[in-house]
C-alpha cells in the first residue's frame, strides 16, 4: 500500500517534461521563465519547511514544559524572538522574489532584437492565422495552425484577434500573451532547442476553446529558409473530381494560391497537407481525418463557422486526397 501510494505521487512527475511544459524550456525567454519558476518553488519550498519545522518544534516543547509546570506563563521575550524570525523571514522571501522577478522582467524586455523574423498572428474562433514575410519580396504568405521557428533568432511574433479574447501561449517556448481585439500585442521568442512543441489559446474563448491548439516547430536555419521557401510556392492545381475545391464551395471561405480559390474566412489551404493536424489541433493529419472534417464538421467540432459540404462520394475521396497532397 506505501508503495502504492509513493508510486501515485510520483506519478504526475510524468507531465513535467514534454511538448507542452514550461518545465522543459526550449527557447531563452522560457528558460529565463524556468529560473523564475524554480526561485519561486524553492524560496516558498523553504520557508514553508520552515514554518512546519518550527511549529512542530514549538508545539512539542510547550506540551513537555506544561507536562512539568501547567502553571507556567508564557515568555515575553521568547514570543517576540518568535515573531522577529516569521517577520524577518517573510521580508528576505519577498525581497528574494521580487529581484527575481525584477531580473527577469529585464531580461525578457532586453531580448528584442532589432532584426527580428516577423511572424503575425491572429486568432479566431477557434484556429490561428499564421502569416510569413514572403522571402522573394512582397507580400504575406499564409498558412494555419502551425508555426515554424528557426533555432537561434529572435522571432517577433505579432499577436491580432478578430473576435474575441484568445491567448497565446507555447509553454516551451514562451509565457502567455493575451490576443486582443483592437490592440497590437506582440511577444518575442529566441527559440535554441529543435523539435515540435503544442500551443495552445490559454484564455476561454468559446465552446471549442480547447480545440484551438496549434503546432510549433523549432526548425534549424536551413530548414526554415527551405519550410518558408516551399510555404511560398503555389498549390499544385486541382483536376477532375477535386476541381470542386476551386471552384464550389470552399473557395467562398479558404483561398489555395495559384487557383481560383480566393476566400478569406478561413485557413489558407495552399500547404494544408503538409500540416500536423485538422481544425487547429482537433484530428491528427490524415486524408481520412479531411474526409471526416468536411462531411462532418459540427459533429467534430461544435459551433464551429466550417458548414459540412455536400459533396457526391467520388468527390470527397478526390477533395481529401488532393488536400492531403498539398505539402
Ligand atoms: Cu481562443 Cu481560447
Amino acid at each position: 500500500m506505501r508503495r502504492m501510494v509513493l508510486l501515485a505521487c510520483l506519478l504526475p512527475l510524468a507531465a513535467c517534461a514534454g511538448r507542452q511544459s514550461p518545465l522543459a524550456p526550449a527557447a531563452l525567454q522560457a528558460e529565463w521563465l524556468h529560473w523564475l519558476l524554480m526561485l519561486m518553488f524553492w524560496v516558498c519550498g523553504i520557508v514553508y519547511a520552515l514554518v512546519i519545522a518550527l511549529l512542530g518544534a514549538s508545539i512539542w516543547r510547550g506540551r513537555h514544559r506544561l507536562a512539568a509546570k501547567p502553571e507556567i506563563e508564557p515568555d515575553d521575550r521568547r514570543l517576540s524572538r518568535g515573531l522577529g524570525v516569521w517577520a524577518g523571514m517573510i521580508v528576505v522571501g519577498l525581497t528574494v522574489l521580487i529581484l527575481g522577478s525584477f531580473v527577469v522582467e529585464r531580461q525578457l524586455a532586453d531580448m528584442r532584437a532589432h532584426e527580428a523574423l516577423v511572424v503575425r498572428v491572429t486568432g479566431q474562433q477557434w484556429w490561428w492565422r499564421v502569416q510569413y514575410r514572403d522571402p522573394a519580396g512582397g507580400g504575406w504568405i499564409e498558412t494555419a495552425n502551425e508555426l515554424h521557428l528557426p533555432a537561434g533568432r529572435t522571432a517577433r511574433i505579432e499577436l491580432g484577434s478578430v473576435d474575441v479574447i484568445h491567448s497565446f501561449w507555447v509553454p516551451n517556448v514562451a509565457g502567455k500573451m493575451d490576443v486582443i481585439p483592437g490592440r497590437a500585442n506582440a511577444i518575442d521568442v529566441t527559440p535554441h532547442r529543435l523539435g515540435w512543441f503544442r500551443g495552445q489559446c490559454a484564455e476561454f474563448c468559446g465552446a471549442q476553446h480547447a480545440h484551438m491548439a496549434f503546432d510549433v516547430k523549432v526548425d534549424t536555419p536551413a530548414e526554415f529558409t527551405r519550410w518558408l521557401a516551399a510555404q511560398a510556392r503555389p498549390a499544385a492545381p486541382p483536376t477532375g473530381a477535386a476541381l470542386v475545391v476551386a471552384n464550389g464551395a470552399c473557395a467562398s471561405c479558404h483561398t489555395l494560391r495559384g487557383t481560383a480559390a480566393r476566400g478569406r474566412a478561413g485557413p489558407d489551404l495552399t500547404h494544408v497537407g503538409g500540416r500536423r493536424s485538422v481544425a487547429a489541433g482537433t484530428l491528427p493529419m490524415s486524408r481520412g481525418a479531411l474526409q471526416g472534417w468536411i462531411a462532418q464538421p459540427q459533429a467534430l467540432k461544435p459551433g464551429t463557422l466550417m458548414p459540412a459540404v455536400a459533396l457526391s462520394g467520388a468527390q470527397a475521396d478526390a477533395v481529401a486526397a488532393y488536400l492531403e497532397s498539398l505539402k
